[in-house]
């Protein structure tokens, strides 16, 4: 028999589930919620009760009430009820001390079936290994699994604790459009057709880069936004198309405003959310000496494990790998891996494929003993040299010592990585820690070798370093700028830069991004002439929102995250977006579309 779904004419919630204890003994209740798992005890059916503030445990008696017991009868898992019923002592043995209601339970008197549920795909409960696919498509139930309500609850206090501070610290709120002309931020836009102005697209914004900057120069002085960016990019585990930014501009400030200005942001939203103090200052590498010591621009600094050069070591010596290196200007970089003297070749083998990855040729190794070492390249150098490599990596016996010689892009990223690698495997992350670093002075640009042009590394209205505007011209590669990342654990959390603030200057980088007059007049004209008008020295960040919270709630993937995420190739498994669309939709938008056939 079809049950069908009862009114709630006449009830009131009196408490959440996860709100009645010991408090309430003896007091009449209305509950109201989901049905976890109902058990039948022959006389007694046990409910478990849950909303999103947890779970209490309802028993159905015929002593007690036969009406609401026989209906309790037809009640399955997830099936919405509400139930009237007096707070009760459990009788002793049954306490859970573990639960927040474990003292107590419900015996109900009423219960209204407010709608039936169909069994769910999956049963809703914590931690459990679930396909993800499912959870996607299904996530309105994966929502319902309490450990996901934390992270949303988690996400809506790190929110809050953010619009507080900054609103104490006299910051405005302000929105900027979202149906926009594309911002340099580097990747690929989300374009959508103007109908009015047929042929005509707007873009989605990568970041509000511009109109924060505009907003600066109306005189808005401090401006914050919780914002949506939108970029066409290749998808990873801290990578969706389309993510929450907390966007922040000031005006009249240095670096060190901002550094100090987010730190006690950072150490307050801590606090507020997840109740951890987290030292300040943070500490600060420039971007040369992170990518020098941990070969990476967002370092991981809970464990060592630093790069060390040993070029100067072996440059001279028989093993021809290192030397050829050095002299055709490679470096020759190790690691101590200290402990893993015990080793399989397997186990190395692997190492060795891992830094493939990157591009490194090979992966050299000495293990360290009580007297000597072993090693397949320890014979091609003198004593002397063994001596010196062996101090400058601290070496201790029963250390794996591990070398790539490469050019020192490879370098750098085949050790960064391997150096994570190996403390992942050596289980040195520590989940609970939270490593704040300030990378400071980025190169201003890069030389992109296949479009033979520079590119800017952060965005195009980055102020160089001061001291080096006189080498601009003569020596682009070589000038730093004033932008800023911060990392945590090993993730880029945000990104920020001092703006330049005058029209010459942003001319003559828009000149060496090689932009001519048209080029720069057509797609930032507008800009440019805001900036005659009285513009402030300014800078900003923008700090990844969906990064954060993951990493405060402890999760690799920030899909985990966000309400309603999309999958690796950027479908949303829920609403089957992106779908085609009416022919007649897309004719108003003149629109053709033409799709190569592999695709088909
Ligand atoms: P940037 O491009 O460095 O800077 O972005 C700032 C921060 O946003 C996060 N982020 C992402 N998170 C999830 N998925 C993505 N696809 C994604 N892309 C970026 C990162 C990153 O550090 N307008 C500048 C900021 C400024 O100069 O003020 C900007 O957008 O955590
Ligand atoms: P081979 O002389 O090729 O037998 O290499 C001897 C050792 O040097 C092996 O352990 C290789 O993995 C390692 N090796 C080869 N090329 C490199 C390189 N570019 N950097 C570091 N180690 C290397």
């Amino acid at each position: 028999m079809a049950i069908t779904a009862e009114s709630i004419a006449g009830l009131k919630r009196s408490h959440h589930c996860g709100h009645v204890n010991k408090g309430s003994l003896g007091q009449k209740v209305t509950l109201m919620g989901w049905v976890n798992r109902r058990r039948d005890h022959g006389g007694l059916i046990f409910v478990d009760l849950r909303d999103i503030t947890g779970m209490v445990q309802v028993v159905f008696s015929q002593d007690v009430d036969q009406t609401a017991f026989n209906k309790a009868e037809d009640v399955r898992n997830e099936f919405v009820i509400a139930i009237r019923g007096e707070v009760r002592p459990r009788p002793e043995g049954t306490v859970n001390l573990n639960l927040p209601t474990g003292e107590i339970e419900v015996y109900a008197s009423e219960l209204r079936i407010l709608n039936p549920a169909k069994t769910p795909p999956f049963y809703i409960s914590e931690n459990i290994d679930v396909d993800e696919n499912l959870r996607l498509k299904y996530r309105y139930l994966d929502l319902r699994r309490p450990d996901m309500q934390r992270i949303m609850i988690l996400r809506h206090k790190v929110n809050k604790a953010i619009r507080d501070f900054l609103d104490k610290n006299n910051f405005l709120e302000l929105e900027t459009p979202m149906l926009t002309r594309s911002t340099p931020e580097g990747a690929r836009d989300y374009l959508v057709p103007s109908r009015v102005h047929p042929g005509r697209f707007y873009a989605l914004p990568q970041s509000p880069q511009i109109f924060k900057q505009l907003l600066m120069v109306s005189g808005m002085d401090r401006y914050f936004q919780i914002v949506r960016c939108f970029r066409d990019e290749d998808l990873r585990a801290d990578r969706q198309p389309e993510f929450t930014q907390l966007d922040m501009e000031m005006s009249f400030i240095n670096e060190e405003d901002i550094y100090k200005l987010l730190e006690e942001m950072m150490a307050y939203v801590v606090q507020e959310a997840i109740g951890v103090t987290i030292p300040t200052p943070f500490l600060r590498l420039t971007y040369e000496e992170a990518m020098d010591r941990y070969g990476s621009d967002k370092p991981d600094l809970r464990f060592g494990m630093e790069l060390k050069d040993v070029s100067h070591l072996v440059a001279n010596s028989g093993f021809k790998v290192f030397a050829n290196a050095v002299e055709t200007g490679g470096q020759v970089k190790a690691i101590n891996a200290s402990g893993c003297g015990n080793y399989s070749r397997k186990e190395i083998d692997d190492l060795t494929k891992f830094v493939s990855i990157y591009g490194a040729k090979g992966l050299a190794w000495i293990i360290v003993e009580e007297n000597g070492v072993k090693s397949p390249i320890s014979k091609f150098f003198t004593e002397q040299e063994l001596k010196q490599i062996l101090k400058v990596l601290e070496a201790k016996p029963n250390d794996l010592l591990l070398f790539v010689a490469d050019k020192p892009g490879i370098v750098a990223d085949s050790l960064g990585h391997l150096r994570v690698e190996l403390a992942k495997r050596l289980d040195l992350l520590n989940e609970q820690e939270l490593k704040f670093v300030w990378v400071t002075r980025f190169p201003l640009l890069e030389y992109d070798q296949e479009e033979k042009r520079w590119i800017s590394i952060h965005h195009p209205f980055t102020s160089p370093v001061d001291e080096d505007l006189e080498i601009l011209e003569s020596n682009p590669g070589n000038v730093r700028a004033k932008a800023y990342d911060l990392a945590l654990n090993g993730l880029e959390l945000g990104g920020g830069s001092i703006r330049i603030h005058s029209r010459n200057i942003q001319e003559s980088i828009f000149k060496l991004l090689g932009l001519d007059n048209a080029e720069t007049e057509n797609k930032f004209g507008f800009m440019l002439k805001a900036f005659e008008y009285g513009t402030p020295p300014h800078g900003g960040i923008a700090l990844g929102m969906d990064r954060m919270v993951m990493l405060l709630a402890g999760r690799s993937s920030i899909r985990d995250v966000i309400a309603f995420p999309k999958t690796q190739s950027a479908s949303d498994l829920l609403t089957e977006a992106p779908s085609e669309v009416d022919q007649a939709q897309l004719q108003e938008l003149c629109i053709q579309t033409v799709i190569p056939e592999e695709d088909e």
